[in-house]
């Protein structure tokens, strides 16, 4: 599809440049879809497949033109329709670029020598690998034994240097989702002056949906407290850049202090019509349940193990070292494994590791690669 844009000679240019950037990203854990198709079927950073709103796309070609201006309004404007989407007053909203920004400015703004954050094993790394970059300690607790949050054992962790608790709700990379009163619950045991940082990234994705498991309403109640949001996930914009925090004013401007800026122009204008675009995000969730049911059945019945996933991606045990499973599937042009120990994991990895959810094709693909190193078809 894409080839049809180029010229022979500019496709032969471009295919060279498409080969060296894929065997660049081929060659380390940074194994992301690229924006052009290489031939790998690539479902290693929990990209969406699906893609994202016609109607944003449309409105987006619409102000393209603007690009020689900075972000006028539209910061603005987008943080007033999130505002509104999340029942919160304008203040209580910062648009980010992408939610990764919103983990940095937290860490940046909360860590310092001898306080610590704490989390858990086998959780996204982001916000406790800044906090330990800037000087600060990480306690993590085991996970529980469905390999979701153990909060006996991360309230135990807590003390009185702790500054940050940082949980993934669903889990990145286990995809295990909490017990919602179970989580609201240990929120409120933690004590107030801890910061409490829900990251809730792929939470639209989840068979009960956002609504069932949000915790943002508590910002309003437990001052000390961060949501981060993205749409890089469910809403499909991962390279346009968008995320947002939802906090107590204080508790933003402390992260404000730090920040480089939001997001563009143009990436604020698509997030807007994405939020509105209801019907795109229904069918989008819609068919990440259906993969997601689809790569379980398959699991289940190749004898696959798997923590029960709630976002989009599956960690499982294959029963083979994960870089194995990794390399042998790479070689069938079939890139997973992007997170904590990908091909290069020096330590060759356990025997778990994480699938993103692609297309129904794409999944099958995989799902008949992986049956054949197996030796299960
Ligand atoms: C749990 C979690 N939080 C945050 C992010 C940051 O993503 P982005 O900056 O695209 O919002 C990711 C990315 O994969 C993630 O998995």
């Amino acid at each position: 599809m894409q080839a049809s844009l180029f010229s022979p000679s500019r496709r032969a240019l471009a295919t060279t440049a498409i080969l060296s950037f894929a065997a660049f990203i081929g060659s380390t854990a940074f194994a992301g879809k690229p924006t052009l198709n290489d031939g790998n079927i690539r479902i290693s950073s929990n990209e969406n497949a699906f893609g994202f709103s016609p109607k944003a796309l449309e409105r987006m070609k619409e102000v393209l033109d603007s690009g020689n201006y900075y972000n006028n309004n539209e910061s603005g404007e987008l943080a007033k329709v999130l505002a509104a989407y999340e029942g919160v007053p304008l203040e209580y909203i910062m648009p980010t670029a992408g939610s990764g920004p919103v983990l940095d400015l937290t860490a940046m703004s909360h860590a310092a020598a001898g306080l610590n954050v704490v989390s858990t094993e086998t959780g996204y790394a982001q916000l406790v690998t800044r906090f330990k970059a800037f000087g600060g300690d990480v306690k993590l607790a085991p996970l529980s034994e469905k390999m979701g949050y153990d909060f006996k054992a991360l309230g135990k962790l807590i003390d009185d240097k702790t500054a940050i608790v940082y949980i993934c709700n669903p889990n990145n990379p286990t995809g295990v989702l909490a017990d919602p009163v179970e989580l609201k619950n240990f929120i409120l045991s933690v004590p107030e002056n801890v910061l409490v940082f829900m990251d809730e990234a792929y939470l639209e994705l989840s068979d009960t949906g956002l609504a069932a498991n949000t915790q943002a309403a508590l910002v309003k109640v437990r001052k000390n407290m961060i949501v981060s949001r993205t749409f890089s996930k469910a809403h499909a914009m991962a390279g346009l850049r968008v995320g947002y925090a939802i906090g107590n004013p204080e508790v933003l401007a402390k992260l404000r202090k730090y920040s480089s800026g939001g997001p563009s122009y143009l990436a604020c204008v698509g997030a807007i019509e994405s939020i509105k675009d209801k019907e795109h995000m229904a069918s989008n969730v819609k068919k990440y349940i259906e993969v997601r049911n689809y790569v379980k059945a398959e699991f289940d019945r190749m004898g696959i193990k798997y923590a029960q996933p709630s976002g989009s991606f599956v960690y499982f045990n294959a029963g083979m070292k994960r870089n194995d499973v990794v390399k042998k599937l790479q070689a069938s042009k079939v890139i997973i494994g992007g997170i904590r120990g990908g091909v290069d994991d020096p330590t060759g990895g356990g025997e778990w590791t994480r699938v993103s959810l692609g297309t129904m094709e794409e999944m099958s693909i995989f799902i008949g690669e992986l049956s054949k190193i197996l030796g299960k078809s």
